[in-house]
């Protein structure tokens, strides 16, 4: 099989109505997408296959704080000073890049040309580099060029904060000045006292979040990899200080589970330990998922010590600690984050789903070739589709009935039209799971076929068994 591109999967994403470019119309704006009928069905199953996976359990509460939060939390949570990257532009082509990025991809050239040790060494200068000027002179000293007009007259390199700010209020002076949330931990650790009060809950305890992040990212790349506006799924696990090394190895391997339970094969996805820890992190570890373009983060797991809950104490006043009723410690817990993008792993989702293949003219099809995602039943946008085998003799009014009836309990697609081979294709390329069938048998004897989308398999069963077949592959 050909290795699948990016290009391919945003033009089936676009075509069969997964996603599409935010604003087309208009020409489009950068780094926004929109999810279309396929789209939104694929990720809320994958919204609601983490939350039940991270909320259904004792110890862990879920919350929806709200976008726009007090500015002095960005403050406290050390956003406005440090959430920034290096930028910097070309004065010849006038492209902007992020300044790491054009290294890193310079380091990744040099590798790929067998500079191993060469790479290695800017490598090095690259996980040492603080100031703008550490960027620039390794920009100089590799003489790297733009890889838009191939130019080295570049500006020097400045910090970028990618917080978005507004305004609350009609007078958009500094006073009003209020920022779109760049991750969504923040309205979890602020909440921390209302939830422990309120859930009655005790150390250790969670608090998990679903919602909308936003980052005025220099460069976006990658379809939904890197965008300005995404949806994160995040879970602030407080523990104990001193038992936050073994919750931590328990958190990365419930996750990479997860990624696992929903489809993902083990070569596809790892663990990459971080190369430099952020200041208030004493553990942290990526889960990658291989893309068609190379691997690429798709959860952060991180032990941020008592860092976010100390600086909310001393920037609010309010105390933050949790007091043991029974042995009378205190302590400010401390915290291991779980933080993953609900739009980037929709991406490595639906890139793993995938696949082009042979058929020959098995399954009643015409083509030799199809394309088929072959998506976790619990992810898949459409559950099932019913196919009378023809518009005639009542299939078409028994299909409907039993069409109905599933639709209450999932999503399902009715089609009637062209070759049955042509419509099981269809439901292939929209990673349906099962095609139900109704042909003359099904009138006589109230019987249809269930039609399995990865073996292609078929099951003669009584109509009134067929929700109960399907629901079961979803629990
Ligand atoms: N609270 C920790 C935090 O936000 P992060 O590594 O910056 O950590 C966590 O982000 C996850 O959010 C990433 O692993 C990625 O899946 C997703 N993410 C971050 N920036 C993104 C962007 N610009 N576009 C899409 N997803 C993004």
């Amino acid at each position: 099989m050909k290795p699948v591109t990016l290009d391919t999967i945003v033009s089936l994403a676009k075509r069969r109505g997964f996603v599409f470019q935010s604003s087309e119309i208009y020409g489009g704006l950068n780094g926004c997408w929109d999810y279309g009928s396929l789209g939104v069905e694929l990720l809320r199953n994958l919204k609601d296959a983490w939350w039940k996976a991270m909320t259904y359990r004792d110890d862990i509460e879920g919350v929806d704080a709200s976008i726009l939060m007090h500015p002095r939390v960005w403050e406290a949570s050390g956003h406005v000073a440090n959430f920034t990257d290096p930028m910097i532009d070309n004065k010849t082509s006038k492209a902007r890049y992020r300044a790491d990025t054009l290294i890193e991809d310079y380091i990744a050239k040099l590798e790929k040309n067998g500079k191993t040790d060469r790479a290695k060494a800017v490598a090095d200068r690259l996980a040492a580099a603080r100031e703008p000027e550490d960027f620039y002179q390794i920009i100089v000293d590799e003489e790297i060029t733009d890889p838009v007009g191939g130019s080295k007259d570049w500006t020097p390199v400045r910090y970028f904060n990618l917080m978005f700010k507004t305004f609350v209020g009609p007078v958009e002076d500094t006073n009003s000045v209020v920022y779109l949330r760049p991750e969504t931990a923040q309205g979890i650790f602020v909440n921390f006292r209302n939830v422990l009060d309120s859930a009655r809950q005790k150390i250790p305890f969670g608090i998990a979040q679903i919602g909308k992040a936003f980052r005025n990212e220099i460069n976006t790349k990658y379809f939904l990899f890197r965008t300005r506006e995404f949806e994160q799924m995040e879970m602030q696990y407080f523990v104990k200080p001193g038992t936050h090394p073994e919750q931590f190895e328990y958190w990365r391997e419930q996750r990479f589970q997860w990624f696992l339970d929903l489809g993902m094969s083990p070569d596809s996805i790892r663990f990459k330990p971080h190369d430099k820890l952020a200041h208030y992190a004493d553990a942290a570890v990526d889960i990658e998922y291989k893309f068609p373009f190379g691997w690429g983060e798709i959860e952060g797991i991180h032990s941020r010590t008592n860092f976010d809950l100390g600086r909310h104490e001393e920037y609010s006043g309010k105390k933050l600690e949790f007091v043991d009723t029974v042995t009378r410690d205190r302590f400010v817990p401390y915290v291991i984050e779980t933080s993953v993008g609900a739009s980037r792993s929709f991406m490595a989702f639906l890139c793993h789903a995938y696949n082009v293949e042979n058929v020959g003219a098995a399954d009643g099809g015409e083509d030799a070739e199809r394309t088929v995602l072959k998506f976790h039943p619990k992810l898949a946008p459409v559950k099932a589709a019913v196919l009378p085998l023809v518009k005639k003799d009542g299939m078409p009014e028994f299909a409907d009935k039993l069409y109905r009836d599933l639709q209450k309990s999932f999503s399902v697609q009715y089609d009637e039209s062209a070759a049955v081979g042509r419509r099981y294709r269809r439901q292939d390329e929209i990673g349906t799971p099962f095609c139900i069938t109704i042909d003359g048998e099904s009138l006589q004897d109230n019987t249809v076929t269930i039609r399995e989308r990865d073996t292609m398999q078929q099951i003669r069963v009584s109509a009134d068994t067929v929700k109960e077949y399907v629901m079961k592959s979803l629990i």
